[in-house]
């Protein structure tokens, strides 16, 4: 079998599992789903939300100079005219005219080079990014026709002329329009970034910040994608964790690179291989960005974007002057060396790092899926282990009595309520305790207890390891810090 086979392979079994250990559902299943929109069931809910503190706590109890808001979705519509999104904010489309089936221009290209050489794929990917940043519609239809690029359904290279589709999802605002031509519209906001730019004063006047200083957000963001076809990595309604770092103009250069270097050891500290990693330094900019790179993730469909990195200048926050007719300026009264005096007032400049909850949570669950062969020469057996990290894992610890009577129910239950004020708990005693191990390797859990017959005599218990599956014989109130240490 191919490696690309054996990567699809791995990928649909990533979703099922998702799907059967109460991971990922579709949305709104029962009336056959909604496309490119999930739900997370329960162990999901809780990996996402570990995911979500691991990265608040990494920037707002880390760094003394970041802090945290919670902004509305619904913005003022001005903010989308002033941020560039209603006039910018689109992708070059084309439309097979057999099919009707429309295709990001980017993806169609993508998705051809996965199958090509590295050689001729690289070639076709920098043909592809010269004319995505010279916007030449043109050259990218011959590009794919150049190329033979057909489209899956219809296997033909019937292609429309490519087009310009706005990706932002509009609504009502209150009643509807009293008059016709009145404007209620407003847009579920495509990027959470505009929620901390139009606070910027706010915050920096009522958190008493000095640049350089930074603002946190975790929340959704709604994009009316096109092609949506790969599960949780391109979703409709998804989640970002953005934070913006505000610094004096000219400095901006070395804060790049210090948010470039800072990023991806975050995500090192996670006991990733740092093989799996690597930058893609953008050539073709958003409208918005002066510099601008990703931290990519070799998932199961390759390489792909994970978190972005950009260098925005003063752009967003001139643009909301502009618009707002409200200064959006810092006085800054630090010395300058070279002139000897403060440096005054200026808006400053903005080192972006933005990265999605949920591909963030496909890359945890996609390095963690790993499917292993236990057979002996005696016996045929196999298990799925996610070998999620224990800090992020959904349950940190399974209480096992081995059976349900002799007292051991009553122990393991004082076992449970000594931990599951301090991090989630398991608590089982159905089935043989072989068949409760595997399901805690499903689902990731680090650490399972057994309480027996022993634990009665010595008040000892079983502690197994889920990756090694070692088991090791250790006092019973030595559980509590033991899973604590491997958590922090
Ligand atoms: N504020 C900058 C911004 O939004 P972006 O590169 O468009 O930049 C940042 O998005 C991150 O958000 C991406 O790196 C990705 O992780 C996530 N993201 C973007 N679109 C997404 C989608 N349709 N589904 C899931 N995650 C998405």
């Amino acid at each position: 079998m191919s490696t690309q086979q054996n990567n699809t392979d791995k990928f649909q079994a990533i979703i099922s599992h998702a799907k059967e250990y109460g991971f990922v559902f579709q949305s709104s299943e029962i009336y056959d789903g909604l496309s490119a929109v999930y739900d997370y069931g329960p162990y999901g809910a809780e990996l996402k939300k570990n995911i979500k503190d691991y990265w608040w706590k990494s920037m707002t109890q880390l760094h003394e100079n970041i802090v945290g808001i919670d902004a509305a979705i619904f913005m003022h519509p001005t903010t989308w005219k002033a941020s560039g999104h209603i006039d910018n904010f689109s992708d070059p489309m084309i439309d097979n005219k057999d099919s009707k089936k429309r295709y990001r221009v980017d993806h169609l290209i993508e998705a051809h080079a996965d199958t090509l050489p590295a050689d001729a794929a690289k070639a076709l990917l920098d043909a592809m990014d010269s004319l995505l940043a010279a916007e030449d519609f043109a050259g990218l239809k011959q590009l794919i026709e150049t190329n033979k690029i057909v489209c899956s359904v219809s296997g033909t290279a019937n292609w429309t002329d490519v087009r310009q589709f706005n990706l932002m999802f509009k609504t009502e605002f209150g009643a509807v329009a009293a008059e016709p031509g009145d404007d209620n519209h407003v847009y579920l906001r495509p990027e959470t970034a505009q929620g901390i730019f139009v606070n910027f004063l706010n915050v920096q006047k009522t958190a008493r910040m000095k640049v350089p200083f930074g603002i946190a957000q975790v929340g959704k963001a709604f994009r009316n994608e096109i092609v949506a076809r790969q599960f949780i990595f391109r979703m409709r309604e998804f989640e970002q964790m953005e934070m913006q770092f505000f610094v004096r103009p000219g400095t901006e250069g070395e804060w790049y690179q210090y948010w470039k270097d800072a990023r991806l050891k975050w995500h090192l500290g996670l006991g990733i291989d740092a093989a799996k990693y690597r930058y893609h330094d953008h050539i073709k900019l958003a409208h918005y960005a002066k510099e601008a790179c990703d931290i990519e993730f070799e998932f199961p469909i390759g390489f792909k974007e994970v978190e972005g990195i950009h260098s925005r200048s003063d752009f967003d926050l001139m643009q909301h002057q502009t618009y707002s007719r409200k200064k959006q300026q810092y006085f800054d009264n630090d010395v300058d060396p070279t002139t000897g005096k403060p440096y005054g007032n200026y808006v400053p400049y903005v080192i972006e790092t933005s990265i999605g909850l949920d591909r963030m949570f496909l890359l945890i669950l996609s390095n963690a899926y790993t499917e292993e062969d236990l057979s002996t020469p005696e016996k045929q057996d196999s298990r799925v282990v996610l070998k999620i990290p224990a800090k992020l894992a959904p349950v940190k610890l399974a209480v096992l009595p081995l059976l349900k009577k002799d007292g051991l129910p009553e122990i393991a239950r004082e076992l449970m309520n000594e931990c599951k004020g301090a991090f989630k708990c398991f608590y089982e005693e159905k089935d043989a305790i072989g068949k409760r191990y595997r399901r805690q390797d499903a689902i990731g859990t680090p650490f399972c207890v057994t309480i027996d017959h022993q634990t009665k005599e010595d008040g000892t218990v079983t502690i197994r390891h889920r990756d090694s599956m070692q088991q090791e014989r250790v006092p019973m109130n030595s559980i509590k810090a033991m899973v604590l240490n491997a958590i922090h």
